[in-house]
């Protein structure tokens, strides 16, 4: 059955996909159709879903293989390609305050930062915990003509260890949470690499901004104020209200999106409710 797509801002950045139960084995057609409308739109909601661990899997590899989290304490221990985002945890998974909270492109700080991610909301807060989705093709229109040229043909260093540090201490403030430091072999794997400031997206051919608040530390040639300060006026830029999608989550709601076109954000609750999300996340390339 074909899909239908309502958009949910004005720019049609995110959509709401109607005709799809994606418990449900799927046809080529559909997928194709999937594929088109993430290239195009870069942020699609599905409503009133309910999966197994197995069928999230199963629906997510039709996009691409998955990528294993390198941060193995999140990861369901049947199941390591679904990361547990919980407060409260999950049986031999352990919790995390708010683990998103920042704005970022997923596992940007690796060489094939992945292609997308599909969030499931299990249980979620009856107000709050939003998770904020800005619009990288639009950052990218609107930048002014002085600072594409700045940026176009740069790259940007992106690094998980300083976030990680910065998590830690939010982490040492959250009552209860269970503490857990990288082993040497997760350090190694999360040496600094370099991406450019301006990505072509493979599909749909566009130019995104692929920097972010959480992971990138700064701009291979420039000094260390002279990118961070940088860096910090692309952010701001990219988080503009008209750039930016909050959604308010439902159970059963399902959220797919690209991470080559997207940042986001996770934003407060009151820890008095749970909040818990099941994401799968799809292996992508080397950006250019
Ligand atoms: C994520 O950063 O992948 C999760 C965002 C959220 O928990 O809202």
């Amino acid at each position: 059955m074909p899909i239908s797509t309502k958009p949910l801002t004005a720019s049609d950045f995110v959509v709401e996909v109607a005709g799809v139960d994606l418990s449900e084995p799927q046809d080529a057609e559909t997928i194709a159709e999937l594929r088109t409308a993430l290239g195009k739109h870069s942020v699609l909601v599905f409503r009133e879903q309910s999966l197994t661990s197995e069928q999230q899997i199963e629906f997510t590899r039709h996009f691409g293989d998955l990528e294993i989290h390198l941060v193995r304490q999140y990861l369901m221990p049947e199941h390591p390609e679904i990361i547990v985002l919980s407060n409260v945890g999950a049986d031999g998974v352990k919790p995390t305050a708010n683990g998103g909270a920042y704005w970022h492109s997923d596992i940007s700080y690796r060489a094939k930062p992945p292609l997308g991610s599909l969030l499931y909301g299990i249980e979620v807060p009856p107000e709050g915990g939003n998770t904020l989705f800005a619009d990288m093709y639009g950052a990218y229109d609107t930048l002014p003509d002085d600072v594409k040229r700045k940026v176009e043909g740069r790259k940007a260093v992106h690094s998980y260890l300083e976030r990680f540090k910065a998590m830690r201490s939010i982490d040492r403030s959250h009552k209860g949470e269970d503490k857990f430091e990288l082993d040497e072999e997760q350090k190694k794997s999360f040496a600094p690499v370099l991406h450019p400031i301006v990505r072509t997206h493979p599909e749909s051919g566009r130019k995104a901004l692929f920097v972010n608040d959480g992971f990138t530390i700064g701009i291979d040639g420039m000094g260390d104020d002279e990118g961070k300060a940088l860096l910090r006026d692309l952010n701001v830029h990219a988080t503009r209200e008209p750039l930016v999608y909050s959604h308010a989550w439902r159970p059963g709601d399902v959220v797919f999106w690209d991470n080559r076109s997207t940042m986001h954000c996770a934003t407060s609750y009151d820890p008095a409710y749970t909040r818990t999300m099941h994401r799968t996340t799809i292996q992508g390339d080397t950006p250019y």
